[in-house]
Formats: structure tokens, C-alpha cells, sequence
């Protein structure tokens, strides 16, 4: 088994905490949305980076399959593996291994009214997606306390995200705020780190939808087949009144360009393109072939070290063993500060 040992020097580095919830397996949307933004920070030394896997949160709405979570652990560990998150570099852990969270949740639930956290548009929205307007899960309500938690826990000061999870951020401000105007400086304010275009923030479905997203049907997955990712760009989605090669197409929000602008490295050809394809006279099935054969490019080694993975999983368990361990020194390090500013620090060691 691989022994991991890194972590040796965490003073004076930035200590940046992200996550995603175990629903699925990765796709396109989280590889140029989050991923691609990680693998640049943990190249960085000054950056001390943790990667989640929010169980916790994802059984909020999904307490009822718990096997699909279970089981997108492995799947989201081997995305994560496959694209060349490094372990070596970063902490990658399960939420809920690590008990700390739970408990620090507990507390921040205090400063927090029904009213602030049903203001969370993020959350009234999911509330309305999921159909629990009239019986919402107290789990659900306070995930944003529980992601409070998360955050403050590593005592990130960034968090890579995309706009959704804006709100989140804004509660977990706010709470550290109040938690250390009244019980003194304990707890470290985060900033989100948005992606910086806007494919990142939302790489749409391949049928034109604003989102990808595995609940539409309409994702390219890390660990699809080559036919399969064949199958998916020709099928995709195109501008629908680019109905003969000749007639001018619009670009914009035609998602095989967005993908394109997302993933073509030859930036020439791109624009050279997006100029042909404007004027009239660049078929759709001919941007779809270049497409797929950038994606195949792309998505190749990540498929040929993905399954390498999936045949170690002594690896895997040794990778979230390391992340486990580190991950959980430093966040019951946090929960004994919270509990030391509050003054609930009850110790029953004997003396002598
Ligand atoms: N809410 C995030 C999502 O839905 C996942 C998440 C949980 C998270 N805890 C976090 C993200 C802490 C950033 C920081 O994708």
C-alpha cells in the first residue's frame, strides 16, 4: 500500500476548501466548471487544498437512496483521481467520516433564524426543484448551516465555486461574523473564488438546456466511451434555425460552440469557424466532428487512468485513509476552539 505524507507544513499557507455532493458521476459541466480550476491551485505550494465528498449534504435530499450515494463516492474519487487531482498534493475525505462537522454544525445552528436561512434563494430554489414546498426536511433546511461548518472547519479562506453556491457563502459570512462578535475571534472568513468564464459557471446540456445536469439526461460524462461521447455530439443540440449549410448561424448560444470555446486549444481554428459558421456555409455536422474528435483528445487519458484506478482500490482506500486522518486532526482542532470561545471546554481529567 502507498503511503501518502504530504501535509508536513500547513503554517502559513492558504487553506482552500471545496466539495460536491455524491449524486452521479462527474461530467463536462464539473471538469471545465471546477475541476480544471483545482488541478491549477494544487499546483500552487503556498495553497493547502481539501476536496470533499458531501455525503452528508447529498443525503439531505436523497435519504431515501442512500445506495446511490454510497456508491458515487467511489465513482467521484476516481473522476477526481483520473483528471490528475494529486493526493500527494491535496486532502480528498468523505464529509461524513469526519464527526467534528456535525458537531460544529450544532453550534452555528444558534445564530442562524428560520427567516435568514429561508431567504437562501439557492435553497428556495432547490426546495421548489424537489417538490418539497409543503414537507421540507429539517436535514435539507439547514444544509447551508452544515456547509457553514464544512468551511470554517479547515479555516478556509477560499472557496472555489461556481455562482450557485454564492448564497452559501454569503451564510457562512455571516455566521462566522456573528460567532466571532460574540464569543471573540475565533473562526476564519471565506471568499468564493468564482470560474472566471462563463462556460465555467454553466456549461450547458448537450440538448441545449442552460445546465448539464444528470437529472436532463444531457451530460457527456468523464468516463464515457469514445462511441458513447460520438453518439452524444452528434446528436447535440445546434442553432435551430441553421437549417441549410448556407444560411448564417448564430454561435452564441449554441451550445457545440460553447463547448468548443470551452475545450478547443487552437484558438485559430476556433474563431475561424465561428467567422464561417456566422457568414453561412460551415455545416453542423462538420463542427460536431471537430468537436468530438477535441473531446476525444481530451477525455482519452482520463478514461485510460480512470480504469487504471478502478483496479486499485487498495489505492483508493489508502488515499481517503491519509485524507481522513489529516482532514480530521485539523477539523477537531477547530471544533476545540469553538467550544474554548464559547467556554463549554469541560475537561473531567483527574488531577493528581
Ligand atoms: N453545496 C455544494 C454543491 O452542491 C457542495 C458542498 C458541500 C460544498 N459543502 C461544501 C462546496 C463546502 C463548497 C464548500 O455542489
Amino acid at each position: 500500500m502507498l503511503e501518502i505524507n504530504n501535509h508536513k507544513d500547513i503554517i502559513n499557507k492558504v487553506n482552500i476548501l471545496t466539495g460536491d455532493r455524491p449524486t452521479g458521476k462527474l461530467h463536462l459541466g464539473h471538469y471545465i466548471g471546477s475541476l480544471k480550476r483545482r488541478l491549477e491551485l494544487q499546483e500552487d505550494d503556498k495553497n493547502n487544498m481539501y476536496i470533499m465528498i458531501a455525503d452528508i449534504q447529498a443525503l439531505t435530499d436523497n435519504f431515501n437512496n442512500p445506495s446511490k450515494i454510497k456508491d458515487s463516492v467511489l465513482e467521484i474519487i476516481l473522476d477526481y483521481l483520473a483528471v490528475g487531482l494529486d493526493p500527494y498534493k491535496i486532502t480528498i475525505f468523505i464529509q461524513s467520516q469526519i464527526s467534528a462537522l456535525a458537531e460544529l454544525t450544532i453550534y452555528y445552528m444558534n445564530l442562524v433564524s428560520v427567516a435568514r436561512v429561508q431567504r437562501n434563494p439557492t435553497l428556495k430554489e432547490e426546495i421548489k426543484q424537489k417538490g418539497f414546498t409543503d414537507s421540507i426536511p429539517v436535514g435539507f433546511f439547514c444544509y447551508p448551516i452544515s456547509q457553514a461548518a464544512d468551511i470554517t472547519a479547515f479555516n478556509a479562506s477560499i472557496v472555489p465555486v461556481g455562482e450557485d453556491q454564492l448564497p452559501m457563502l454569503e451564510q457562512t459570512r455571516e455566521i462566522v461574523r456573528t460567532f466571532n462578535s460574540i464569543y471573540g475571534d475565533t473562526l476564519v472568513e471565506p471568499i468564493a473564488l468564482l470560474p472566471s468564464n462563463r462556460a465555467g459557471n454553466r456549461l450547458p446540456g448537450t440538448d441545449g438546456k442552460s445546465k448539464m445536469s444528470k437529472s436532463f439526461d444531457n451530460c457527456i460524462y468523464l468516463s464515457d466511451e469514445s462511441d458513447e461521447i460520438t453518439k452524444k455530439v452528434m446528436s447535440m443540440y445546434t442553432d435551430p434555425n441553421h437549417l441549410k449549410i448556407d444560411d448564417p448561424g448564430e454561435v452564441e448560444n449554441n451550445p457545440v460552440f460553447i463547448y468548443l470555446d470551452a475545450f478547443c486549444t487552437d484558438r485559430k481554428t476556433f474563431k475561424d469557424m465561428c467567422e464561417h459558421y456566422k457568414k453561412g456555409g460551415l455545416g453542423d455536422i462538420k463542427v460536431k466532428k471537430y468537436l468530438n474528435d477535441v473531446l476525444q483528445e481530451e477525455l482519452a487519458p482520463i478514461r485510460k487512468r480512470r480504469n487504471e484506478y478502478k483496479e486499485n482500490i487498495d489505492y483508493i482506500y489508502s488515499v481517503l485513509k491519509n485524507g481522513y486522518e489529516f482532514a480530521n486532526q485539523t477539523a477537531n482542532k477547530t471544533l476545540e476552539g469553538v467550544k474554548n470561545a464559547i467556554g463549554i471546554d469541560f475537561s473531567f481529567k483527574e488531577k493528581n
